[in-house]
């Protein structure tokens, strides 16, 4: 597979069929709309790439499952043993029923419907009445299983047992990221939700901070809290402003505080203090309440406003740290720098990490309604051992009984205005910011590769 590594030596590719054809930053919206565009991707991409399946830490004992579905396809994994996790197709070999739902502990798999019963290695170990049937073997009656993965906590499947290593697939990320110790982190909360717009589209809501002065005021502004719409003079000002870099067939986005780690614009006490106390109010992710009470006590100090703060608040988020008895590593500026940011691994999962925390999503695609989809979007954050707390996952089909935070109402917002506006008969596709929205372009360029090939001319 050829990485796109900048766009603007993306060709037209004239062997895609016109009415998916991307033109320079141009995505015809037909390939959110259509049925059959989303039946490609069903077929020539989610088979075949490696997608995170849940963490570690929700499978601990033998016998801990999760149901992890993708387009309609239905996979349970398992700890099989204690340092094994496998991941097979929920589908019982007899009639093809459903063996393992949502989530929980077992000792076998057990069909619900005639008994038949699989050990967590996938083999048969009974079949009602056997004797009635002539002709069944060991080998047929092996549970299909997927390839199995594991980095940074996150156990990933691959359906294709062909597929290369997760290692490889993951390509330079895991080297680039090694240094925040994500396997150690622990969910805060989990919550999936049903949201009624294409797969893409609720990935695409956080995959730029193009949409920050427009969709969430409140941030620009972090001494109020007021939601009225930015005026002329503040979008004018936004500082939002991020720039990202593909990196195969993923990309890193760096946020405002690797790009300026001593951006003066919200440098002084006030600010900081009201900065993670909105976020850990409203978004409850990567601002820790470490940092808040940390920028509080930095509010109390005789330090001049300015950017020394940011150093300041780092030493007094550090020492909290390792008063906890957490591992705090001090990093070189540049360094981490470098790490911090959003992270887009194709094809659907997303996450934002800082030292110590992270924000994570993740889009399943519905099978047949191009205009659905199940996101989950979850909080990790390093903790002592023994004091993460207990994992509780949260499921709403209507997400707005889901308790998201200010944050993610607005985006989650959003994205049903997305749908309802990308079926005008006015709007014929997307123009997107070549420079802020590079990561929503770059999963269009990739999903080419795997759904027509190669481009013409690469191998
Ligand atoms: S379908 Fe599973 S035992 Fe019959
Ligand atoms: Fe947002």
């Amino acid at each position: 597979m050829t990485a796109v590594d900048s766009l603007d030596d993306v060709a037209v590719r004239p062997d895609v069929p016109e009415r998916w054809r991307l033109g320079r930053y141009f995505v015809p919206k037909s390939r959110y709309v259509d049925p059959e565009f989303l039946q490609l991707e069903i077929e020539r991409v989610f088979p075949r790439t490696w997608m995170p399946a849940c963490r570690l830490e929700e499978i601990p004992g033998v016998g801990d499952f999760v149901e992890f579905i993708i387009a309609g396809e239905s996979i349970v994994v398992v700890r099989a043993e204690a340092g094994t996790v496998r991941a097979f197709f929920n589908s019982c070999r007899h009639r093809g029923t459903r063996l393992a739902r949502g989530r929980g502990r077992v000792g076998n798999l057990r069909c619900p419907f005639h008994a038949w019963q699989y050990g967590l290695d996938g083999v048969n170990q009974y079949v009602h009445d056997e004797g009635d049937f002539p002709d069944l073997t060991p080998e047929y009656l092996c549970l299909r299983q997927c390839k199995v993965g594991e980095w940074a906590g996150w156990v990933f499947v691959n359906l294709d047992g062909n597929a290369e290593p997760l290692e490889e697939y993951l390509y330079p990320l895991p080297e680039r990221l090694a240094l925040f110790n994500i396997e150690d982190m622990r969910y805060t909360w989990h919550k999936t939700v049903t949201l009624p717009c294409n797969w893409k589209t609720a990935l695409e809501a956080f995959s730029e901070s193009y949409h920050v002065p427009g969709t969430h005021p409140q941030l620009i502004r972090p001494l109020e809290h007021s939601v009225r719409p930015a005026s002329r003079r503040e979008l004018l000002d936004d500082p939002s402003w991020a720039p990202s870099q593909a990196l195969g067939r993923h990309v890193a986005r760096y946020l405002i505080e690797a790009r300026d780690p001593a951006n003066p614009r919200y440098a002084d006490k006030k600010s900081l203090v009201a900065i993670s106390e909105y976020h850990v109010k409203e978004l409850r992710a990567l601002h820790t309440k470490k940092e808040a009470s940390a920028a509080e006590e930095l509010s109390r100090s005789l330090l001049p406003e300015g950017p020394v703060l940011f150093a300041e608040l780092k030493k007094i988020v550090r020492e909290k740290a390792l008063a906890e008895g957490l591992d705090w590593p001090e990093f070189d500026p540049a360094v981490l720098g470098q790490a911090t940011g959003n992270y887009t691994i194709f094809p659907n999962m997303i996450f934002l990490v800082r030292q110590g925390s992270l924000l994570g999503y993740r889009s399943c695609p519905h099978p047949t309604d191009p205009d659905s989809c199940v996101f989950d979007a979850y909080a990790l954050e390093l903790f002592a051992p023994g004091k993460a707390p207990e994992f509780k996952p949260e499921t709403y089909t209507e997400w707005r009984e889901g308790d998201v935070g200010q944050i993610l109402t607005q985006d989650f917002m959003n994205v049903e205005d997305v749908t309802v506006g990308l079926h005008s008969s006015a709007f014929k596709g997307t123009t997107l910011n070549p420079i802020q929205e590079k990561p929503i372009f770059h999963r269009q360029l990739v999903l080419d590769e795997y759904i027509f090939g190669p481009a013409p001319g690469e191998s």
